[in-house]
């Protein structure tokens, strides 16, 4: 498996410290985050990872700013991408099962290190069930696709 990470300047060590957790786990992690504490715009390292999932290269993401609200934004500007941000393991297995988030997100300033590894835990081990969460996910794209959903507009 393969996934990246980006982050931006407030989650540096969150960021390194769950690099390294999942490479323990033997997970290749490409990091398009920065590792200074300089500004940096969360938007970049957003859309870059966004960008990598989106193209197949990297089998999900992982995001990290202040809050995760602010890299979640810019990252679902990309088209296909589904990330969620999640401050509890719940909603993060919750996202896969039922949504099919292809990312997640969470906040350096809002969780600590341990609750960040249970969400990214509880995200890794789910599985997304399709079936009648699919019509849903569908709606979803069609908004992406057209900018409309047919079904809201009759
Ligand atoms: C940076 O100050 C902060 O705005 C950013 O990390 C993030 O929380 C934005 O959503």
């Amino acid at each position: 498996m393969k996934l990246v990470i980006g982050n931006d300047h407030v989650a540096v060590e969150m960021k390194q410290e769950i690099k390294a957790y999942l490479e323990e786990k033997g997970i290749e992690v490409i990091d398009v985050g920065t590792n200074s504490t300089s500004r940096f715009n969360y938007p970049v390292s957003g859309y870059k990872a966004a960008k990598l999932v989106a193209e197949g290269k990297a089998d999900g993401g992982i995001l990290i700013c202040g809050t995760g609200v602010g890299i979640s934004l810019a990252a679902n500007k990309v088209k296909g991408i589904r990330a969620c941000v999640c401050s509890e393991p719940y909603s993060a297995k919750l996202s896969k099962q039922h949504n099919n988030s292809n990312m997640i997100a969470f906040g350096a300033r809002v969780i600590g290190i341990e609750t960040a590894k249970m969400i990214v835990d509880e995200w890794l081990n789910a599985s997304y069930e399709g079936e009648r969460h699919q019509i849903r996910v569908d709606m979803i794209a069609e908004i992406e696709e057209t900018g409309h959903l047919a079904v809201a507009e009759k």
